[in-house]
């Protein structure tokens, strides 16, 4: 796109609407916050140049998005979304953009597509002010459209009064515009506040470049949903919906099997190769991955997760920040942490919990087991009841096991320990040093047996 056009997201509002005092913008979809979606819309479009207005609580809405560093700017106090323009108005000047597309940071349906034709259109008919109107059956708290004289208006829900502004159409502000900022940058410091908000509303400039002669296009996209905009949790949950159906939509489309389809909800960043067979109630969230020939059952929470090509992973399972290779089964009732991975054909049965913790190619955990900080080697046996008994109550130590070892049944082995290739570990046992190569340790109490007198 044009180098000299740049966007501007506006989130530095609390959403009073949403009951919650987290910034509204961070609130998640499909595990994903609202902020995300048109960061990214606008970064495919961008690039780099894209800015952000952060207020309430910006050090927090900040550090959600690292890769934005150094693109933020503050508006301290947050008197309106064209205080929040103002705000931002050195620093488009200072990146020396032309253009300034301005999307509120609470739309998250929009798409790149969507908002390049909306520019497109804008630049081909030469607006100095165009912004985005859509129709909706309840204009509810949206700005209207107000159109008389030949000339446009944005009046906002509350300061709307039909015997001046004549009746409802329908039509709403969307809250996405492209401005060109030689023309339209001076009018800012003209917005007033005198409303019944007191706050200064972006939408005013609709008016005040009217006024000035500025050549101003209202594009009706028609009920297009994608530009709704989120101020309460029933609309969040509802464009929730929306984003939901359409990727599971998407995916259906590639060539994902997907039953119970209406019950699955996977995040944007999920990839998902085709063929792969899935099974709702199921959630994918982050940058999870499934590779081919995969299949994932139902009732399972899966974040920042990858399986390998005809992994499964059973049902009733919670995988987060963990690998899993080729041809190795989960579950079910299995809980995988942050660094836990299962290399090819490793299995881990019910009621086992891994936390950095490796299984070697072909290595099983069947049952009732903890593995933290530990690696267990190739084809080991970790009998049920084993737990790696990692914390000392400060720190954390190591548990290496070694190939083909077989740990017997409730067994705890105290880290820092190293139990050698081969080796046996008899069931019962408390292991609190080395075990070699092939050898067998039994740490527990020899069984007495007497006569009953
Ligand atoms: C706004 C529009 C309305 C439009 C609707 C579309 C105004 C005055 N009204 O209303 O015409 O129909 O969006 O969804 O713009 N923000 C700031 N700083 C502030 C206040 C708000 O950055 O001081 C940000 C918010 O974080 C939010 C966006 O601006 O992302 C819009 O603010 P919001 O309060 O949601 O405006 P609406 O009432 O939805
Ligand atoms: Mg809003």
């Amino acid at each position: 796109m044009h180098e000299r056009i740049g966007a501007l997201v506006l989130a530095a509002g609390k959403g009073t609407r949403m009951k919650s005092d987290a910034p509204k913008v961070l609130k998640t979809l499909l595990g994903e916050p609202m902020l995300r979606y048109g960061l990214d819309a606008l970064a495919a479009l961008f690039g780099e140049r894209v800015f952000t207005v952060v207020g309430h609580r910006a050090e927090m809405v900040e550090a959600a998005f690292p890769g934005m560093a150094g693109r933020f700017v503050l508006q301290a106090e947050q008197r309106g979304t064209g205080h929040a323009l103002a705000a931002a108005l050195p620093r488009l000047a200072a990146e020396g953009l032309g253009y300034v597309l301005v999307v509120n940071g609470d739309a998250p349906l929009v798409t790149a597509e969507s908002l390049r034709a909306f520019v497109d259109t804008a630049l081909a008919e030469a607006a100095d002010l165009a912004f985005v109107t859509i129709e909706v059956p309840e204009a509810g708290a949206y700005g209207r459209v107000v159109r008389r004289d030949g000339a446009v208006r944005i009046v906002e829900a509350k300061d709307y009064d039909a015997s001046r502004d004549g009746p409802v159409t329908g039509e709403i502000n969307a809250g996405v515009y492209l401005l060109r900022l030689g023309a339209v940058a001076p009018l800012v410091a003209e917005i007033g506040n005198d409303n019944k908000s007191g706050e200064y509303y972006i939408t005013d400039l609709v008016a005040l470049a009217g006024g000035a002669g500025l050549s101003v296009l209202a594009v009706n996209r028609g009920p297009d949903p994608a530009y709704l905009g989120i101020n309460s949790p029933r609309e969040l949950v509802a464009a929730e919906e929306l984003l939901r159906r359409r990727r599971v939509e998407e995916l259906l489309e590639a060539g994902v099997i997907i039953r119970a389809a209406e019950s699955v909800r996977i995040g944007p960043a999920v990839s998902v190769a085709p063929g792969v067979e899935l099974c709702g109630p199921l959630e994918l969230y982050g940058h999870t991955a499934v590779a081919l020939g995969a299949a994932i059952a139902s009732h399972n929470v899966l974040r920042d997760a990858t399986i390998g090509e005809n992994a499964v992973v059973h049902a009733f399972c919670h995988l987060e920040g963990a690998r899993v290779a080729a041809g190795a089964q989960v579950g079910p009732y299995a809980r995988l942490r942050p660094g836990a991975v299962l290399e090819e054909g490793a299995r881990v049965g019910n009621f086992v919990e891994m936390k950095k913790a490796v299984l070697g190619r072909g290595a099983k955990a069947s049952h009732l087991t903890y593995l933290g900080d530990a690696s267990v080697g190739a084809e080991a046996n970790i009998g049920a009841g084993t737990i790696t008994c990692n914390y000392d109550g400060v720190h954390k130590h190591k548990t290496v096991i070694g190939e083909k070892a077989f740990i017997g049944s409730n067994s705890a082995l105290v880290a820092p320990v190293t139990i050698g290739a081969g080796a046996l570990v008899g069931a019962g046992s408390v292991i609190t040093s080395d075990v070699p190569d092939g050898a067998l340790a039994l740490g527990r109490g020899r069984q007495v047996t007497k006569s009953r007198k």
